[in-house]
């Protein structure tokens, strides 16, 4: 491709160690709309002729069909994908073929092939995520009145709805659908016309061109439209947040069905066993959502450790953002395959999840707030019950064996209505603060939070509608 400035050949170990091949073949699809476009657009400008254009185009179908049924055997020789697919262009069409890269260089040929690739996987990605949080309702609606521990330092706090629960992982995961939303947002604009780096001395159509590939218009700087990442990087930090999220409800649950909490059943067909104790269930899956987390918050830090220190605009470290890329994908997709399923036949033991608050320590707030509703300031409730814990304590008593005589004594001044408070139940439907965990006020967010999944199903719609235009050149049936 350089042979003319070269008087040497390539050595063998250089052509080797700077192929990229084996992490860009992925994206032959997306580089053949891109280059079907840049003739078409080529072409409007008058570069090519029509003739030329039409050649281009049946020549990268037929490309298309031999990689599609796996008889192109691409060569490492050529470097990396688009090379590959040029000099197959030209194997097949002669001259027309040789004016494809006409005002174009690989690097922005990359970054759009790249943008189109991700826009396509963050797509389906997207469609996961909405499974995700609809697994996640739905637990919430089934587990809406159940009661179970709610933790602080993981030492029993409040009681709370396990539906609440739930509805805290949903919340989360909506944050990471939006930043996924954000990440699409970041790659609506078309790189092709960038050139190497400063644009081209030809009159280029670069709104065709990006019209054609379903954005919304072309890149307003050429330098950095081929020297910065970040867009990649919004998929990273959607990724590797993501997989925090999915890591921390795994450990909850792994430790929630262990034999010493023992009140979330995890169903048999997500649970593996032992080779050696006929007795193990394991939650294999949640450990290895758990154990996958690293390797998607290490890609994120490939990718800014590469860009750290990158002088403007390309260098052929960019050529690296790909191998973290479509390992870290593979992560996420796998996790959105298996978490929702896993999820919606999640069951609780409900006596289980009570009995390990029979002590009903974990209504001393209740207690203390129902004091200052009767005019004393927090601080003193808050010893005053503390006191009582300990004497309940040091008695090996429960809060629920004191009588009504025994709090008359220990707080006088507090009513008759103070039985009615004492019950797990009435701690969490008295919880109907805006957010709380109070039954009620958790059907509100599930209602709300089916609104939200209906309006981010139509982001992810318009966005795949845009991406559908790309599809559309390479519809055999779609004239020049
Ligand atoms: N394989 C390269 C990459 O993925 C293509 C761009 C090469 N550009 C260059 N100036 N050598 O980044």
């Amino acid at each position: 491709m350089w042979k003319g400035r070269f008087s040497e050949e390539t050595s063998d170990v250089v052509r080797s160690f700077t192929q990229s091949l084996d992490i860009d073949w992925c994206l032959a699809e997306c580089d053949i709309q891109g280059s079907i476009a840049h003739a078409l657009a080529l072409a409007k400008a008058g570069l090519i002729s029509p003739g030329e254009s039409v050649a281009i185009r049946e020549g990268l179908m037929r490309i298309l069909a031999e990689i599609r049924s796996g008889e192109f055997i691409p060569s490492a020789d050529l470097e990396d994908v688009h090379m590959n697919i040029e000099h197959r262009l030209t194997e097949l069409i002669g001259s027309a073929g040789a004016r494809l890269h006409t005002g174009r260089s690989r690097n922005d040929q990359v970054a759009t092939t790249m943008r189109l690739f991700l826009r396509n996987r963050l797509l389906s990605l997207g469609d996961g995520m909405l499974r995700l949080l609809d697994a996640l309702l739905g637990a919430a609606r089934k587990h809406r009145e159940c009661i179970v521990p709610g933790y602080t330092h993981l030492q029993q706090a409040q009681p709370i709805t396990l539906g609440h629960y739930w509805m805290a992982h949903f919340a989360a995961f909506r944050r990471d659908l939006e930043r996924l939303l954000f990440a699409l947002d970041s790659m609506t604009e078309c790189p092709l016309g960038a050139g190497a780096l400063a644009g081209s001395t030809l009159p280029l159509d670069r709104e065709c061109a990006a019209a054609l590939l379903g954005f919304s218009g072309p890149t307003d700087n050429s330098l950095d439209s081929v020297g910065q990442r970040d867009y990649i990087f919004n998929y990273h930090s959607f990724a590797a947040m993501f997989a925090v999220h999915a890591s921390r409800l795994s450990e909850d649950l792994v430790l929630y069905s262990s034999q010493e909490f023992g009140w979330i059943l995890l169903p048999d067909a997500f649970c593996t066993g032992s080779s050696m104790m006929p007795q193990k269930k394991n939650p294999d899956v949640l450990e290895l959502i758990r154990g996958k987390t690293g390797q998607v918050i290490g890609h994120l830090l490939d990718l800014l450790v590469s860009l750290k220190g990158l002088p403007m605009t390309y260098d052929r470290d960019l050529q690296e953002d790909k191998r973290g890329m479509e390992s870290s994908l593979a992560v996420v997709e796998s996790v959105l395959a298996v978490l929702p399923p896993l999820l919606s036949a999640v069951e609780v033991d409900r006596e289980r999840a009570v009995r390990g608050m029979s002590d009903g320590f974990v209504l001393a707030t209740d207690v203390a707030e129902y004091l200052v509703q009767r005019g004393i300031p927090f601080r003193d409730a808050h010893w005053k019950v503390g006191r009582i814990v300990r004497d309940c304590l040091e008695k090996r008593k429960t809060l629920f064996d004191l009588t009504c005589e025994d709090w008359k004594s220990l707080l006088p001044e507090a009513g008759d209505d103070l039985a009615g408070i004492l019950s797990l139940r009435a701690s969490v439907e008295r919880r109907t603060t805006f957010g709380g965990t109070a039954p009620e006020e958790v059907a509100q967010r599930i209602s709300d939070g089916e609104k939200s999944l209906f309006e981010y199903g139509r982001a992810l719609e318009s966005h795949r509608k845009a991406h559908s235009t790309a599809g559309e050149l390479l519809c055999s049936s779609k004239p020049a």
